[in-house]
């Protein structure tokens, strides 16, 4: 039974701080920035846009795009680390939003980043378990980045939400029913009860990325069907390689780490590639990694967004040539929990590949350092959105401990 994404829609916010404006202000080599992390613009949220509104505006996307009527969502989960209320759930504003029934089954979920996999393989199962009938359900993954002004982290924030819509004979990814998974208590990356900003072992983070890659990565190896000759490589099956992208550089650690447990597993091509192995594996990533990063580059880091951002960006990128090939896909969420699954892009991609990311991204207003920080320091405060907004809903700010959402004007939103 062919389960999984029959589209996505991603939502940006209205700001983007350019690189050189951060480096200038922090004085930091903007090389560093660029070439040692690979970001080159982030993604900033004006005061009338939250985690909710970012969620929201996705699904608004999506659901219009689809053509699909909010009553049929039987299932909403919205996975995000960066709730609102400890109790009240994120996806129950942005039911209200959507205009979602009644008849529908709605909570968040929260592991870091890995929680919109874990919240697609919910929703997945959910479908399945229908059994042929005609169940649809609303995954959406929004979050807003955030660590200390002037912390090694901060030139890795970004925010953005990615809408998908699962179902059976998707358009847009068949996701495996196999998958390797890797669990393990670190504290790389946590963010306790009362804080805004995100507290994290910045090198020890990425050792446990890589670890946990290495679990999951080994874990869906060997599951992999049909199995591998033991001279095969599975990379050697798949068209991209897709990775949660904190930064973009994270994407060439991981997939060097990726394909050289791949490639030690299967002997002759170990053999082959060992004396060259720099060379190879860089050649690899150039076909098979760079090609999914270009949002991520100039949105920053959308934390369990992320790597649907990617599969967003790749699909809007490449369109109705990738039908019928096979994709990687790799989900860590700090803490840790890790996912290694893959994905068949069916025949039918051409007709829901545009994701209006491009646009989003072109239309965007370019803030300076002064704007930034006022944005970081109204973040709770709601408003009107500014000229550029292309989103349908805005945060108006916090009455009575009581979070308040408006309808932009349609003729407002794009
Ligand atoms: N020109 C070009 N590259 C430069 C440079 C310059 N002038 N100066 C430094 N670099 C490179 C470094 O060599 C390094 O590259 P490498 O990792 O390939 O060796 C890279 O820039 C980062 O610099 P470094 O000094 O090692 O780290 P940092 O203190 O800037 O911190 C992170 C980097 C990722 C640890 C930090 O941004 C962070 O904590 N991010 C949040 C956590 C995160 O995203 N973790 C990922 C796993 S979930």
């Amino acid at each position: 039974m062919s389960v999984g994404i029959d589209r996505l829609a991603a939502y940006v916010p209205a700001y983007v701080l350019p690189m050189d404006a951060l480096a200038a202000a922090r004085n930091v080599p903007l090389e560093k920035l660029t070439h040692g992390l690979g970001v080159r613009e982030m993604a900033i949220p004006p005061p009338c846009e939250d985690v909710v509104t970012l969620a929201a505006n996705a699904g608004a996307r999506l659901l219009r795009a689809a053509e699909v009527d909010p009553g049929e969502i039987g299932l909403l989960l919205v996975a995000t680390e960066t709730a609102v209320d400890h109790a009240k759930p994120v996806g129950i504003f942005v039911h209200d939003l959507l205009g979602i029934g009644v008849h529908c089954r709605v909570f968040e979920l929260k592991h870091a980043c890995y929680a919109g996999t874990a919240a697609l393989m919910t929703a997945v199962d959910w479908v399945r378990a229908g059994r042929g009938g005609r169940r649809r359900a609303l995954v959406i993954a929004a979050d807003v980045a955030r660590y200390e002004l002037g912390s090694p982290g901060e030139p890795t924030q970004g925010a953005g939400a990615v809408a998908m819509l699962v179902q059976h004979d998707p358009r847009a990814l068949q996701v495996s029913e196999e998958s390797g998974v890797w669990a393990s208590n670190v504290y790389d990356f946590w963010r306790p009860l009362g804080r805004r900003e995100a507290l994290v072992d910045g090198k020890y983070s990425i050792e446990c990325y890589l670890d946990a890659l290495a679990g999951a990565f080994g874990a869906y190896r060997s599951r992999e069907r049909p199995a591998l000759e033991p001279d095969e490589a599975l990379v050697d099956r798949l068209a991209y390689c897709l990775y949660h992208v904190p930064f973009p550089k994270m994407a060439a650690k991981a997939h060097r780490r990726l394909v050289e447990l791949d490639w030690r597993a299967a002997g002759v091509r170990w053999r082959e590639v060992e004396p060259r192995l720099d060379e190879a594996a860089a050649a690899s990533y150039d076909a098979q990694v760079a090609p999914t990063i270009e949002a991520v580059a100039r949105v920053g880091n959308t934390y369990t967004a992320s790597l649907w951002l990617c599969l967003a960006s790749l699909l809007e990128r490449t369109g109705r040539p990738l039908g019928g090939r096979r994709l990687g896909l790799f989900s860590y969420g700090s803490g840790s929990c890790a996912e290694y699954f893959t994905g068949v892009v069916p025949g039918s991609v051409g007709a829901v590949a545009d994701g209006g990311l491009a646009r989003l991204l072109a239309a965007r207003t370019t803030i300076d350092i002064d704007e930034y920080e006022r944005c970081i320091g109204a973040a709770d405060a709601g408003g009107e959105p500014p000229a550029s907004f292309a989103g349908d809903f805005v945060f108006r700010g916090v009455r009575n401990d009581r979070r308040e959402y408006g309808r932009v004007a349609a003729e407002a939103a794009a």
